[in-house]
C-alpha cells in the first residue's frame, strides 16, 4: 500500500500498488463505461480495498485443532467489529462490496447533498447512524474526496454516535484539496484511496477524475417537472 511521505498526511493511503484495483479505476474512469459496468466496478472496488484494508487491522494467534492435531491459527476480532457508513447514493455499490468481506458490520445510511459552487452547501437529510463501541473501525465509504466538505460533516456525525478504535474513509478517488480540509479538522482520521488525482475544478470535479460518480452508477436524474403529467383515471 502506497504509504505518502508528506508529514501533514500521515494516515493517508494509496492503493495504487495493486494492478488489479487499477484496472478496475481505469473501466471506472472511463467514459465508454456504462451504468451497469461502473456499478459492478464499484462493487469490486468496495471489496478489494476491503481486502486491503484488513491487512492494517490488528489480529490475534489461537491454537486450534484441526481433524487431525493442534495447530495455530488467527482470529482477526476488529474485522468482525466494523461499522460501515454508506454516504448516498454513490457508495452503495461500494457497500455492497464491503460487506461481502466484512459481513458481521452494522450499516449507517447518511444522505448529503452538496449545493453547487463555490459556496458546496451541505445538507444531510436522513442520517441513520448505529450505536458505535469503542473497539469498532467505522469506515466511511464514498467513492469521491473531493472538497472534503461532505465527510467533515458526516465525520462530525459519526463523533456524536460513540468514539470508535479507528475512523476510516474508503474512497475511490481524493484530490489533495478534500484530503487537506479532512486532515486539518480531523488528524486521526484515516484515508484510504485507489488513486489521488491532481485537482479539483471550479465547479468541485476531481481532475482528471471519473466524472460524476452517482450518475454514472445511478442514471442522470430527471426533474418532476419536466415528465409529462400522469392523470389519474377514473
Ligand atoms: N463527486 C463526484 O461524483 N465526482 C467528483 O468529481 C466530485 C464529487
Amino acid at each position: 500500500m502506497g504509504v505518502i511521505e508528506d508529514e501533514r498526511w500521515k494516515g493517508v493511503y494509496r492503493m495504487d500498488d495493486s494492478p488489479y484495483l487499477l484496472e478496475i479505476l481505469t473501466e471506472l474512469r472511463n467514459r465508454e463505461t456504462d451504468s451497469i459496468g461502473f456499478r459492478k466496478g464499484l462493487v469490486k472496488l468496495g471489496r478489494f480495498m476491503g481486502y486491503e484494508l484488513i491487512k492494517t487491522m490488528e489480529y490475534e494467534k489461537l491454537k486450534i485443532e484441526t481433524p487431525l492435531e493442534e495447530t495455530e491459527g488467527i482470529v482477526c476480532r476488529d474485522r468482525q467489529n466494523v461499522v460501515i457508513i454508506t454516504v448516498l447514493r454513490a457508495a452503495v455499490p461500494m457497500m455492497e462490496g464491503l460487506v461481502k468481506v466484512f459481513e458481521k458490520a452494522r450499516i449507517g445510511i447518511v444522505s448529503a447533498v452538496r449545493g453547487k459552487a463555490p459556496d458546496f452547501k451541505i445538507d444531510m437529510h436522513y442520517i441513520k447512524i448505529p450505536q458505535i463501541k469503542e473497539e469498532d473501525t467505522v469506515i466511511i465509504a464514498d467513492p469521491m474526496i473531493a472538497t472534503g466538505s461532505t465527510l467533515v460533516e458526516v465525520i462530525r456525525e459519526v463523533r456524536r454516535y460513540g468514539d470508535p478504535k479507528r475512523i476510516v474513509i474508503l474512497g475511490v478517488l481524493a484530490a489533495p484539496e478534500g484530503i487537506n480540509r479532512i486532515k486539518s479538522e480531523f488528524p486521526d482520521v484515516e484515508i484510504f484511496v485507489t488513486e489521488i488525482d491532481r485537482e479539483l475544478n471550479d465547479d468541485g470535479y476531481i481532475l482528471p477524475g471519473l466524472g460524476d460518480a452517482g450518475d454514472r452508477a445511478f442514471g442522470l436524474p430527471v426533474k418532476l417537472s419536466t415528465l409529462p403529467q400522469l392523470r389519474s383515471i377514473e
